[in-house]
């Protein structure tokens, strides 16, 4: 097997300053604007936005709260228009209701405004002229704008759990049926066009977790769902409006979320689907490439501290053609496959592995893996669980067959142009503290404060291969700092990085990355590096956010002329409130989460 090599196509932008202004920053000879804020009308006849009448109805209408993942679907046969489509993540209460005093205090407007909030846009878009600008289309039908929210949205339950005892509830007896989706992260756009979305940290929402008994307080426990109080330090208390959120009376409730979710946005009457075959945990995304046997694989992390790698296999295989017949057929893929969980060793002794990020004698943080096998259609391979169990509990699978404890896997991409797969480990404070697992070679600094890259190169460069070697291209933070490592590049030349979390791919195999939570004490920002040649490892920042936000995204358009950027929770600073907001971006007056595009003024390539 022969990788595509990546392109020549240098990084020429000049490189942004870390720096903790309330603004985008952007490189010179380029621009941004804002292309969809929270409150923008989506759905035609969306009421006009209003901060103190919000309402479940309003709010299922328009663009929703901390918009996360973004991905633009090409609308087939244009060049100037296009689905954009975006998650929103969770609500910050605090920054959305003027007056917030307490969860208890909210209306239930204001309260089913909030669970609208949560869930996914489809909104088409326009390109401005020539240029790399997009704006919400307007003046036609705009029949593919929709909300997808957690209030109302019906989704299917797809693959071997559904229906399962575990997923039955008083509302759906038979199991196969779920309203709304909760905290979408990250996601992909697959090869037919469609959008999948991890539903990541779920365990917030619900209630009564307390009252559930001894044996499902186990699973609980191992998914982050308090078992040891009625509410949850810092409750939405969302059973105050919908009864399901609470445990006590529906403990299956929270099985139903923790799934990869599928959205066709070129079909929006069909619902969208929640794939139980590709496993539950706090999913953070999911991206596809097709193998060279036309089997589909799903690259996905399961962001908490210690928890684990996964790749899903399909049992069909794609068909490359827009036919009906065709992406009928694909629309199955994720339906039925084999899931496999990661498990890592290094090459290098245990002993030259200090978890202070030394590099060891060979010089590079790097090994070999293997994917052990899960479950595969209806046969699981996980001794005392059944398939639908590992579906279902797939936390507890990986802990029974010995998966690798990672520093929170987050966005895990291949690139199209190498098949070389990248995961962002975005921290982990807890390794090597207390009983904790210690650094080991895939995960070498002790309370990783700034999170590090993941390579997998699969054998023979085959996607359904059971074995793989990794490297660590990069183990972020302040050049300047020992413990960092930027692939060999001059470190003098290189921009601080901290807290990757969501990667994408230039058209020439640049390697993009944003990050949340920067510990360097700046703001959150976009990166782009070469993976390749020379100038692997040379990453410049090539856009900052405003105070308080975190980076998302970000996503580069096949043509290379644009990149979307979402822009969550600015001025997500403990004390700020709509009255007083520690951002006022994007409009001079609170804080509003924001997808933003940002183009080359000259219409060139974004990033070389
Ligand atoms: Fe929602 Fe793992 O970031
Ligand atoms: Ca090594
Ligand atoms: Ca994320
Ligand atoms: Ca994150």
């Amino acid at each position: 097997h022969k990788p595509v090599p990546q392109k020549a196509g240098k990084l020429t932008f000049q490189a942004v300053a870390p720096n903790t202004a309330d603004a985008v920053t952007i490189p010179p000879g380029y621009q941004t604007s804002v292309v969809l804020r929270w409150g923008d009308p989506v759905v035609p006849g969306a009421p006009k936005f209003s901060l103190t009448q919000q309402t479940g109805a309003s709010q299922s209408k328009q663009f929703g709260y901390n918009n996360d993942f973004v991905g633009v679907i090409p609308l087939p046969g244009e060049k100037n228009r296009a689905l954009l489509v975006v998650n929103h993540e969770y609500t910050n209460e605090d920054l959305m209701f003027p007056g917030f005093v307490s969860q208890d205090a909210l209306t239930s407007d204001q309260i089913e405004a909030a669970i609208a909030a949560h869930g996914l846009s489809v909104v088409e878009i326009e390109r401005v002229g020539r240029t790399g600008q997009w704006k919400p289309a307007k003046g036609h039908r705009l029949r593919y704008n929709k909300r997808i929210t957690a209030l109302s949205t019906e989704f299917k339950l797809t693959g071997p759990a559904a229906g399962s005892a575990a997923l039955r509830t008083a509302a759906d007896p038979r199991g196969y049926t779920v309203i709304g989706t909760l905290n979408n992260c990250a996601g992909g756009v697959t090869p037919w066009g469609t959008v999948l979305s991890g539903e990541e940290n779920f365990n917030q929402y619900f209630v009564g977790g307390d009252a559930v008994d001894a044996a499902t307080k186990t699973k609980f426990n191992r998914y982050g769902i308090t078992t040891t109080a009625r509410y949850p330090s810092g409750s939405r208390k969302w059973d105050r409006v919908q009864e399901r959120f609470d445990l006590a009376k529906h403990p299956n409730e929270a099985n139903r979320f923790g799934w990869i979710v599928e959205v066709d946005p070129l079909n929006p009457g069909a619902p969208p689907r929640k794939h139980t075959a590709m496993g539950r945990f706090k999913h953070e995304g999911a991206n596809v490439i097709v193998a060279r046997s036309g089997h589909v694989v799903a690259y996905m992390g399961d962001d908490e501290r210690f928890d684990y790698l996964y790749k899903f296999v399909s049992e069909k295989k794609y068909i490359k053609s827009d036919a009906p017949w065709a992406r009928k057929h694909n629309l199955s893929l994720l339906e039925s496959g084999t899931l496999y969980v990661a498990k890592v060793t290094g090459d290098s002794p245990a002993a030259e592995i200090d978890g202070t990020g030394k590099l060891p004698k060979d010089g590079r943080f790097d090994g070999k893996g293997v994917w052990i096998k899960l479950v595969s259609g209806n046969r699981s391979f996980v001794p005392g669980m059944t398939a639908a169990d590992v579906l279902t509990y797939t936390r507890l699978a990986g802990d029974a067959v010995g998966a690798t404890k990672m520093d929170r896997p987050e966005d895990v991409q291949p690139s199209l142009r190498t098949g070389k797969i990248y995961a962002a480990m975005t921290n982990n404070s807890n390794r090597g503290v207390g009983a904790n697992a210690p650094a080991d070679e895939a995960n070498p600094r002790n309370a990783n404060k700034h999170g590090h890259i993941f390579e997998i190169v699969e054998d023979c460069g085959d996607h359904t291969a059971t074995k793989f070697t990794w490297s660590l291209p990069i183990v972020c933070g302040d050049p300047a700092a020992a413990d960092t490592y930027f692939g060999g590049y001059d470190k003098s030349a290189v921009s601080p990085i901290s807290c990757p979390d969501n990667v994408a791919f230039d058209s020439a195999g640049n390697l993009w990355i944003s990050t949340d939570g920067n510990a360097l004490g700046t703001n959150d920002g976009l990166f782009a590096t070469p993976i390749e040649g020379k100038e692997k490892g040379h990453l410049k920042q090539f856009l900052t956010v405003p105070k308080g936000a975190e980076t998302c995204g970000p996503f580069i358009t096949s043509d290379d002329k644009s990149v979307f950027t979402a822009v969550q929770h600015p001025g997500e600073i403990t004390g700020a409130s709509v009255e007083k907001p520690a951002s006022v971006w994007p409009d001079g007056d609170y804080a509003k989460p924001a997808v933003i595009v940002t183009w080359r003024t000259d219409g060139g390539p974004v990033g070389s």
